[in-house]
């Protein structure tokens, strides 16, 4: 499975984020093995009842998810119901499939990498002509991934601007005509900016797509975090006496918010609330078996260490030390093991003795503890010798 830069080719990153990140859709040719029926037949073949609020259905604009009548007394999958209902015209729903499917796991790094993000993917499997779900809009981007057969669908363009809420959102007009229909063919990638009206129809065959969503940061994301920021100051914590329009009470929590404001609301706002998002981000998990289980319990040179936190992560001193956080948890090291973090961070991985190389000013035990405080933090899993464990988790 793809990367997000097989997503969108052959356009490259800039010119997607420039001309169709939230405003345009794109339809590409994904030029890479997908997931398929074999896939999906697994997945719903190991599937259980425990995984029951995943499943759902929708036909005719009705959606019903969790049903009842699609279990095994073992707690299995009845697939023969399931089947009878998709042949009745029912739209079988497979929410996050990516947790049963190890082939998203590139275009989950990307998109963890770019927006601090995790991503969801959702499959979608019809045979009749039906509508499912009617047109709407959906409160995340799509990249909408052909994986089997071919689908019918129609896209109708905004009726308000990077919408949130479905309840104040301005309806789509009787009679509205597509900006664009028409079939996305196995292997073909179509990406729906929030907010833009779309359908999808089958059309008389099987047809599976999975719909891969994004969730990005907002203006009003980051109002919130200084509202939350407000929280750390007792004046803007205190209770607003009642009284009459402008009084003494009024004008004083007047002035610290505008005070408040002036000091946080500056030109770098979007910076360092990426810089803090980045510090609260869970590092992504990384099983490592077998070979983390084995790695010598004392690093030393047998060992490489591989590292899921920030790219760049944001560092300061404080007093003997430095610090950063990862997954909102404050790993302290030596000063002279900066450039040692700096090296794993930006590589991702490095044997130990790289590391000692990369801070040649550093103690070893000084390197040793950084890579154990970050593995104490989860982020980052020491490996003996090679990377093997990893690269087969990934
Ligand atoms: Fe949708």
């Amino acid at each position: 499975m793809p990367g997000l830069d097989a997503l969108i080719a052959p356009l490259t990153r800039e010119a997607f984020f420039d001309r169709h990140l939230g405003r345009e859709h794109l339809i590409s040719t994904v030029d890479a093995a997908l997931p398929g029926w074999p896939a999906f037949n697994h997945a719903l073949e190991r599937a259980t009842v425990e995984d029951r609020r995943r499943f759902g259905f929708s036909r005719e604009r009705d959606v019903e998810f969790d049903p009842d009548d699609i279990w095994l007394r073992n707690g299995g999958l009845a697939l023969h119901k399931l089947r009878a209902r998709i042949r009745d015209g029912h739209t079988f729903i497979f929410n996050s499939f990516n947790l049963h499917c190890g082939a998203f796991s590139a275009l989950e790094r990307d998109i963890h990498d770019l927006f601090a993000e995790s991503v969801n993917v959702n499959c979608y499997l019809s045979v009749r002509p039906r509508i499912g779900f009617g047109p709407h809009w959906d409160d995340h981007d799509v990249f909408a991934i052909q994986l089997e057969g071919r689908k019918y669908w129609a896209l109708y363009g905004f009726t308000d601007a990077a919408p949130l809420d479905r309840e104040r959102c301005t309806p789509l007009p009787d009679g509205a005509k597509p900006v664009w229909e028409g079939f996305l063919e196995k292997g073909q990638c179509l990406y729906i900016p929030r907010g833009c009206w779309h359908s999808a129809v089958s059309t008389g065959s099987p047809s599976l797509h999975a719909a891969c969503s994004l969730n990005g940061v907002t203006g009003a994301d980051v109002l919130e975090w200084l509202a939350a920021c407000a929280r750390d100051h007792p004046a803007l914590r205190a209770m607003l006496r009642p009284g009459p329009p402008g009084h003494g009470d009024h004008a004083r929590a007047a002035r610290e918010i505008c005070d408040f404001l002036t000091r946080q609301a500056t030109p770098d706002v979007i910076e360092r609330f990426l810089k803090d998002r980045a510090m609260q981000a869970e590092p992504r998990q990384i099983a490592g078996l077998p070979d983390a289980l084995i790695a010598p319990q004392t690093v030393s040179d047998g060992v490489e260490i591989h590292y899921f936190g920030p790219a760049q992560p944001e560092i300061w001193r404080d007093g003997e030390q430095l610090v950063c956080v990862i997954g909102g948890v404050e790993v302290r090291f030596a000063p002279a093991c900066r450039d040692a973090l700096c090296r794993l961070a930006e590589h991702g991985g490095a044997p130990f003795a790289a590391l000692r190389d990369a801070a040649p000013q550093a103690h070893v035990s000084d390197v040793a503890e950084l890579a154990e405080a970050l593995e104490r933090a989860g982020a980052a899993v020491m490996l003996p010798g090679s990377l093997t464990g990893v690269d087969a988790a990934q």
